[in-house]
């Protein structure tokens, strides 16, 4: 029998999420959540909303988290728009700006879900290779710039960690379409934030940052994003959503989570130090490390079998992120490695730990 869906979904292979084990008792370290627990506050306010009217729909312009988001941002509410997770505000980017024969681009190796998105709305997906130090060359950036209707860039980029300056990212800007700049993982960084972007003539209006909760403030099991940009981007993509896309408890949750920046912050300080520790002790085992600055870190080793440590790990009850890159480097070599999120001083010990009898 022929085939009933649209001939570009029945050409993708889907995304893959990473595994999320349901029984107890893992060291898990695969998919970058944050291992500290939500902010009271944020803790509080989900009951509140529970205990209250469940009924009736949420607001769907999610007016209190946008005015609070405003505020710490330094933005007007109408450059906010909130969503059921950042891969949603992703989503809603593309169903606005991508017509099938529009092109989006990406940098290879990072986030594989933006390919699937373009896939999904059939558009063409083109990849903007990194070399070994995640680089890329001016001239295959000016094509980009030209090609895309929409360009993601993770920054800092996930599986390295590594991030680009405000010059490298304007490059990139294509010529007739907007810049996405996923801050996913920018909390960690050294600058935590590039919203002077949104106001700089350069990007022309024409830049969104994406933004979630489910890293910084521990809230992955919520399911809340938004993205910041000027309110004509805001305006249209705001018709393209899904009336009511933000349940009532993770507005209620975000708002508050948002409000108890101390918590956030404090979290973060933790998992830095932890990670310092862990890249050095990582470096003492042999690994490479690569030099990045999120929640997790990429690591190669020059000698052992990258999936068999991930399996040896697995076999322990330590998850942790085996990943490979087909046709990544320009003589389309498969790039493979080992990305691990930086958890508790106690996980991270029992991963050390595990790790020296692996290699030894
Ligand atoms: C680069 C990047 N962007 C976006 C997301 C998705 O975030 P959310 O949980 O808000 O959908 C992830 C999740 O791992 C990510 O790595």
């Amino acid at each position: 029998m022929a085939s009933v869906f649209r001939p570009a979904v029945d050409a993708m292979p889907g995304y893959t999420p990473g595994e999320q084990p349901r029984q107890q008792g893992w060291v898990k370290l695969n998919t970058n959540e944050n291992p500290y627990p939500p902010s009271p506050a944020v803790v509080q306010a989900i009951r509140d909303t529970a205990a209250g009217a469940l009924n009736v729909y949420p607001d769907p312009n999610a007016t209190t988290f946008r005015t609070v988001a405003a505020e710490l941002f330094g933005v007007t509410p109408d450059w906010v728009l909130p969503a059921n997770g950042s891969d949603e505000n992703l989503t809603i980017i593309t169903r606005s700006f991508c017509d099938p024969q529009d092109t989006i681009g990406y940098p290879y190796p990072s986030y594989i879900l933006y390919e699937t998105l373009g896939q999904i709305q059939g558009c063409s997906v083109t990849r903007l290779l990194l070399d070994k130090h995640w680089q890329w060359t001016d001239a295959a950036a000016g094509t980009m710039r030209q090609k895309c209707k929409v360009f993601f860039v993770p920054c800092p980029n996930s599986p390295s960690g590594t991030v680009w300056t405000p010059n490298q990212l304007l490059e990139l800007l294509p010529e007739n379409g907007v810049l996405v700049l996923d801050e996913a993982y920018g909390d960690f960084a050294d600058n935590p934030h590039h919203g002077e972007l949104l106001l700089d003539e350069r990007f022309q209006k024409r830049l969104i940052i994406t933004r979630t909760f489910s890293k910084s403030y521990s809230l992955a099991g919520i399911r809340f994003g938004f993205c910041l940009a000027h309110p004509e981007l805001i305006e249209g993509m705001n018709r393209v959503k899904d009336s009511y896309n933000c349940d009532a408890i993770a507005i209620a949750a975000s708002t508050a989570a948002l409000r108890d920046q101390e918590w956030m912050l404090n979290n973060r300080d933790r998992i830095l130090k932890t990670r310092s520790r862990l890249v050095e002790q990582l470096a003492r085992l042999g690994f490479d490390v690569c030099p990045g600055q999120a929640n997790f870190v990429w690591i190669t080793h020059p000698t052992h079998d990258h999936q068999d440590i991930y399996q040896q790990l697995r076999n322990q009850r330590i998850l942790i992120r085996f990943m490979r890159f087909p046709h990544a480097t320009a003589d389309k070599q498969e790039l493979t490695g080992l990305r691990i999120t930086v958890g508790t001083e106690e996980q991270t010990d029992t991963l050390l730990q595990a790790l020296q009898q692996i290699l030894h």
